[in-house]
């Protein structure tokens, strides 16, 4: 199946008597067992996710295991297990936990997302991890990072708020060589546009709060693993409680149906914005891996078989902290975290921690929704009125 029927289908078939196209809400802690037998049956099993065995709500519903199947079915060949978690930030940091003890040393990008950064220098650290950061145009001279106790590498592509883009594969080998877990937030590229574990990455995340959900109404996070990895990841997120309400489940499992047509939509608005974006004479750059003129289109051409609605625009020098009146003046575009929504969005930049030098207080991040791009483009439009002259 192509990935736009896999959308609509993958997952829904919950058992040969269930008829409905949806999977039912079951809002679940307690299952009753059949007899005292089965109890110890599912018991015993409980770590083997058997999914007709449940043997209690936090180890999910069928609503939640539809769901799972689906996002094992978009990874591709590779992918042997899936689980969800309250947030995108919960995503990034438990699979760390689960592959992580003290005395390893870990490498994170240097453009990961700021929370996630926070999380390995404050708890990582405190546990005894040893964290240390690389830039993204590392590629496969990772290798002469790693050290006899480095246990694990973390990617995002594109980084956050600077949009680079690391070479993948070649990172993905290196750590294949010396026995070295990779892990990838891919929430930019849905699995749509970039499938991590065919490359041989071991562990990839997405913030289902952006594209999968799409609507702005839940935080959710995703984990899919390749068959290495499932075991003592599946065990983590048991022991540490990791555990999603059906009904946030249910909205993403629907979120995943019309992904497709949402962020190819969005990223048709998105070309039409930034062809207008360049064009401006208060433009200096507009950060966006699918641009033939941006450093990563190279490995965006490569890699990936589109791009998203999220980008990055640098105004000229003059502008330096002097964006906010053109913020305040939007009127469609909404001044808010997050992105992937139906929803344009518009939020001044920030570095988080990152040690790419980068002129932030010049810098925007866009992210395009499902409005008519020209309507977009005029409350730009009007909104750079108040940029000073
Ligand atoms: C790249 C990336 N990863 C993870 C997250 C975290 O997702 P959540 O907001 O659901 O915690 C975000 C949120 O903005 C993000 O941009």
């Amino acid at each position: 199946m192509r990935e736009e029927t896999l959308l609509v289908h993958a997952g829904r078939h919950i058992s040969d008597d269930y008829d409905f196209v949806n999977p039912p809400v079951i809002r679940a802690s307690t299952v009753l067992h059949k007899s005292a037998e089965d109890m110890m049956n599912r018991a015993m099993h409980e770590r083997d996710m058997i999914e007709d065995k449940i043997p209690y709500g936090t180890y999910g519903t069928p609503t939640h295991h539809a769901f799972y199947k689906a996002l094992c079915a978009l990874e591709g060949k590779n992918a042997a297990g899936a689980w969800a978690f309250p947030s995108g930030l919960a995503a990034c940091t438990i699979p760390l936990l689960a592959f992580l003890k003290a005395g390893d040393h870990a490498l994170l990008i240097d453009t990961i997302y700021g929370p996630t950064r926070e999380f390995a220098e404050e708890v990582l650290r405190r546990m005894g991890v040893e964290v240390e950061f690389f830039a993204p145009s590392v590629g496969a001279d990772i290798a002469s990072l790693f050290k006899a106790n480095t246990a694990l590498v973390m990617l995002e592509t594109p980084g956050s708020h600077t949009f680079e883009m690391p070479d993948v594969p070649a990172i993905a080998k290196a750590c294949q060589e010396k026995g070295v877990i990779s892990v990838i937030d891919n929430t930019w590229a849905t699995p749509l546009f970039f499938k991590p574990l065919d490359v041989g990455v071991d562990v990839v995340i997405h913030a289902a709060t952006k594209y999968i959900g799409g609507h702005s109404d839940l935080t959710m996070g995703v984990v899919i693993c390749n068959a290495k990895t499932w075991p003592q990841a599946y065990r983590t997120f048991v022991q540490t409680g990791q555990t999603t309400g059906c009904d946030d489940i249910y909205l993403a499992y629907r979120g995943l149906h019309s992904m497709a047509v949402r962020v190819k939509a969005a990223a048709q608005s998105t070309k039409q914005i930034i062809d207008w974006l360049l064009q401006r004479e208060e433009v200096e750059r507009v950060l966006w891996p699918a641009l033939p003129t941006d450093p990563s289109y190279p490995i965006w051409k490569r890699d990936f078989s589109g791009a998203t609605s999220l980008f990055g625009v640098v105004f000229k020098e003059r502008y330096a902290n002097k964006l906010a009146p053109m913020i305040d003046a939007l009127k469609i575009f909404g001044r808010g975290y997050s992105w992937g929504g139906f929803e344009s969005l518009l939020i001044q930049s920030y570095g988080t921690r990152n040690q790419t030098p980068m002129p932030f207080e010049r810098m925007v991040r866009i992210a395009v929704g499902l409005e008519n791009p020209v309507d977009l483009i005029e409350d730009l439009n009007q909104a750079f009125n108040q940029l000073p002259h």
